[in-house]
C-alpha cells in the first residue's frame, strides 16, 4: 500500500526551476515557538530521509522553534549537495522593515549552514510596513544571490498583486496558503488567479494537521467513507488520497509535515500517479 516515492516535479512560477510535488514541512519539528533540543536526532534523520524518497523541497521558517528548525535543517542537508535540495525559508511579519528583512535573512543562512535560500516568503502580511520597503529588501537580497527566488504567505490576491507591483526586476513565484479537504476558501478567487498569472500555490496543512488520517481510521462521516473507498480503488491510503487530490491541479505542490518515517513514506507515495477526474470531482463535493 505504501508507495515509496515516485518523485513528481512541477513548475515554481514561471521560472525554469522545477521543485518536488510534495515536499515536507517542518512546523514543530524542533519546536514550537521555542527551540526544543528532545527530538534533534530524529528530526535530522527524518529530514534526510524525506530528501532521500525525493521530497527535496524543504519549508521552514525563522520563526519555527526560535530558529531552531532551520538549524536541523542545515544539519540534515549537509549529507547533501547543495543542489540537490529545495529549501524555503520564510521572514516573519514583526521583521518586515528594509533592514530587518536584511538581517533576518543574514541570520537564517548562518543557522542553515548555507550560501543562499532558494525560496524566501514574506511569512504573513503586515499593513503596518510598507510592501515597497519589504520588496526592495528581498530584491536586494536576490540580485546578491542570497535568495533565489522571491514568494509570500497568507497573501490575498488584493495582498498579492501589491506585491508583485512592488517588485521591478523579478516576480513572485508562489504563494504559500492553507489548502486541504478541511480549507478550500482558497479555492474561491486565489487558486484561480494564481493559475492565470502562473504563481505557484504551496499549500500549507495539507492533511488538515494531522486531522485527515484520524477522520479517515473512524470512518464515521459519510466523506470518510468515501475517501476510504477510493482508496481502496487506487491501492493507496486515505491519506494519499487526500494529498494527491491537493496536488491534483498543475499549479499546486505541497508540504506536509512528519516526522515519522512510515509516515513520510506514505506521503511520498502520494505523487506520481493522478486520481481520475470523476473521483476528483467526487471527493471534493463529498468534503465541500
Ligand atoms: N506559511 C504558514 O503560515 C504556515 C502555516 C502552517 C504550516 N506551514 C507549513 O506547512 C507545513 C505542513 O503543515 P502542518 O505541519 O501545519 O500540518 P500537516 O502537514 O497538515 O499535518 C502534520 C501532522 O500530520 C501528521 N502526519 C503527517 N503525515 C502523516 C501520515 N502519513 N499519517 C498520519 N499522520 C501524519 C504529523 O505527525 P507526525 O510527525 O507524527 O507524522 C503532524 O502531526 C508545516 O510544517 C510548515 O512547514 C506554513
Amino acid at each position: 500500500m505504501l508507495g515509496e516515492g515516485v518523485v513528481e516535479y512541477r513548475r515554481l512560477g514561471r521560472s525554469g526551476e522545477r521543485i518536488a510535488a510534495i515536499g515536507l514541512g517542518t512546523w514543530r519539528i524542533g519546536g514550537g515557538m521555542a527551540a526544543d533540543y528532545s527530538m534533534d536526532r530524529e528530526a535530522v534523520e527524518a529530514i534526510r530521509y524525506a530528501v532521500e524518497l525525493g521530497m527535496n523541497h524543504i519549508d521552514t521558517a525563522e520563526i519555527y522553534g526560535g530558529g531552531h528548525a532551520e538549524e536541523l535543517v542545515g544539519e540534515a542537508v549537509k549529507v547533501f549537495r547543495r543542489d540537490e535540495v529545495f529549501i524555503t525559508s520564510k521572514v516573519w511579519h514583526t521583521n518586515l522593515r528594509y533592514d530587518d528583512v536584511i538581517k533576518a535573512c543574514e541570520r537564517s543562512l548562518r543557522r542553515l549552514g548555507t550560501g543562499y535560500i532558494d525560496l524566501y516568503l514574506i511569512h504573513w502580511p503586515n499593513p503596518a510596513v510598507p510592501i515597497s520597503e519589504t520588496m526592495k529588501a528581498m530584491e536586494k537580497l536576490h540580485r546578491e544571490g542570497k535568495i533565489r527566488y522571491i514568494g509570500v504567505s497568507n497573501f490575498s490576491v488584493k495582498e498579492l498583486e501589491e506585491a508583485r507591483q512592488a517588485l521591478s526586476t523579478t516576480d513572485v513565484v508562489a504563494n504559500q496558503v492553507e489548502y486541504s479537504l478541511y480549507e478550500r476558501r482558497v479555492e474561491r478567487d486565489l487558486i484561480p488567479y494564481c493559475s492565470r498569472e502562473g504563481i505557484t500555490v504551496i499549500a500549507y496543512s495539507p492533511l488538515g494537521k494531522g486531522r485527515i488520517a484520524r477522520e479517515a481510521a473512524e470512518g464515521r462521516s459519510a466523506r470518510a467513507r468515501i475517501l476510504n473507498e477510493i482508496a481502496e480503488k487506487y491501492s493507496k491510503t486515505p491519506v494519499q488520497v487526500a494529498l494527491n487530490w491537493v496536488i491534483w491541479r498543475e499549479e499546486v505542490v505541497t508540504i506536509p509535515k512528519s516526522i515519522k518515517k512510515d509516515h513520510l513514506r506514505e506521503n511520498a507515495g502520494a505523487a506520481g500517479w493522478r486520481l481520475g477526474a470523476e473521483d476528483y470531482r467526487r471527493i471534493s463535493e463529498a468534503w465541500a
